[in-house]
């Protein structure tokens, strides 16, 4: 009898206990509402980062805040990087949302150009001649270089856009696969970019350095501009800024580039954040106008990439486009039949034979 008074009494307890303890789990978070102050309009059922206060704190502070450390290294003593959160704020309020609106105006204005303007055709049709425009050489380190951006450019946007464009596409496991596949693949092919950047500058910067007249050909449009001719060399002034855009923004995201992916250098990660906004700010003006180069150099005008497929190009097209350089080459008898052009052409490469094959026969 004794034993189950005293059990009973100890269940009596017991409850109490659980019943205090339940009570003190309710009135606990109210206490920690009153304590980190509840911001406006945040639902109550969200949970409050019981650091919310320390970390209103670090965010209102500049500096990293740093203590001491035995470990050697570039940022071992810094305990909070507090500018690492307006990076991370700063990529994904600002540059996703700008950057992608931004590429995709690009995109619309190309096509709504396209609609309203059309091909540029060649005014006086196909002549039956063509000038040589481009060596193979030349043809191979510009398709060298295109064919590294486009990777480049693709894996580098599904690294910075793929999360809320491909997540409710493939759902999470494939966008992994595909997400973690473009990253190795762009820091793999990355350095690559440098040494075609190299390559294209080195031969063709002779002729882009901008002469007397490139003016006229802005202010002109290009030709756009009312239906008056516009004078231009082997490049003209809208090509000679492309390859100098190409040239110093290309720089910039070669060496952010290098900076992100060997950091091994001593560079802090305040330097690395640095370098990824270079880097990303650098890459979409650049695809930017690589876009409008591409649409240019393929459906925007007619005769335009037969230079750089075949190495020749169409004399009435050179008039049109590039007047002085055309009567210059005209002139010195480089002009060649179409027929002849065709008949020669090695059949696999489309490479022109002969100017080698009269020399030979000589
Ligand atoms: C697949 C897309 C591309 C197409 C269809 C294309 C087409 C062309 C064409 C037709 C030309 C010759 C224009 C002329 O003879 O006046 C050209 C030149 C050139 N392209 Fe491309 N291209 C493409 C991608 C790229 C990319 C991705 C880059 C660079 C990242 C690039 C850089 C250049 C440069 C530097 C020139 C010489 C122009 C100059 O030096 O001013 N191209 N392209």
């Amino acid at each position: 009898m004794y034993r189950v008074s005293n059990l009973s009494q100890a269940g009596l307890g017991l409850k109490t206990g659980v019943l205090l303890w339940l009570l003190w789990l309710l009135l606990l978070p109210l206490e920690t509402v009153a304590d980190t102050k509840q911001p406006k309009g945040m639902p109550s059922t969200m949970v409050l980062n019981p650091a919310a206060e320390l970390w209103r704190d670090v965010r209102q502070r500049d500096m990293p805040i740093s203590g001491t450390t035995q470990v050697k290294g570039v940022d071992s003593g810094v305990l909070i990087n507090a500018n690492g959160d307006k990076w991370r704020k700063f990529r994904m309020q600002q540059l996703i949302p700008i950057g992608g609106f931004l590429l995709l105006g690009i995109l619309v204005g190309l096509a709504v150009f396209y609609m309203v303007r059309g091909k540029v055709k060649i005014v006086g049709g196909e002549s039956d001649r063509k000038l040589p425009r481009y060596t193979s050489y030349e043809r191979l380190i510009h398709w060298f270089m295109a064919s590294i951006f486009l990777f480049l450019a693709i894996t580098g946007l599904i690294i910075l856009f793929g999360r809320p464009l491909l997540i409710p596409i493939f759902g999470k496991e494939i966008f992994s696969i595909i997400a973690s596949a473009s990253k190795e693949g762009h820091n793999l092919m990355g350095p690559l970019f440098m040494v075609a950047l190299i390559l294209v500058f080195v031969k063709f910067v002779r002729r882009n350095i901008y002469q007397k007249g490139d003016m006229s050909w802005l202010l002109r449009g290009g030709g756009i501009i009312g239906k008056k001719h516009v004078p231009s060399n082997f490049f003209n002034m809208g090509e000679k800024s492309m390859f100098w855009m190409l040239v110093l923004v290309g720089s910039v995201i070669v060496v952010s580039g290098l900076v992100l992916i060997f950091p091994v250098f001593g560079q802090s990660r305040e330097w690395m954040e640095l370098a990824h906004v270079g880097h990303a700010i650098g890459a979409i003006l650049m695809i930017g106008v690589i876009l409008g180069h591409i649409y240019i150099g393929s459906i925007g005008m007619e005769g335009a990439i037969d230079g750089m497929t075949t190495g020749y190009c169409d004399l009435n097209w050179a008039k049109e486009h590039h007047d002085l350089w055309a009567t210059q080459m005209e002139k010195r008898g480089e002009a060649i039949a179409n027929e002849e052009v065709n008949r020669f052409s090695d059949p696999d490469t489309n490479e022109y034979l002969g100017r080698e094959l009269r020399e030979a026969d000589k």
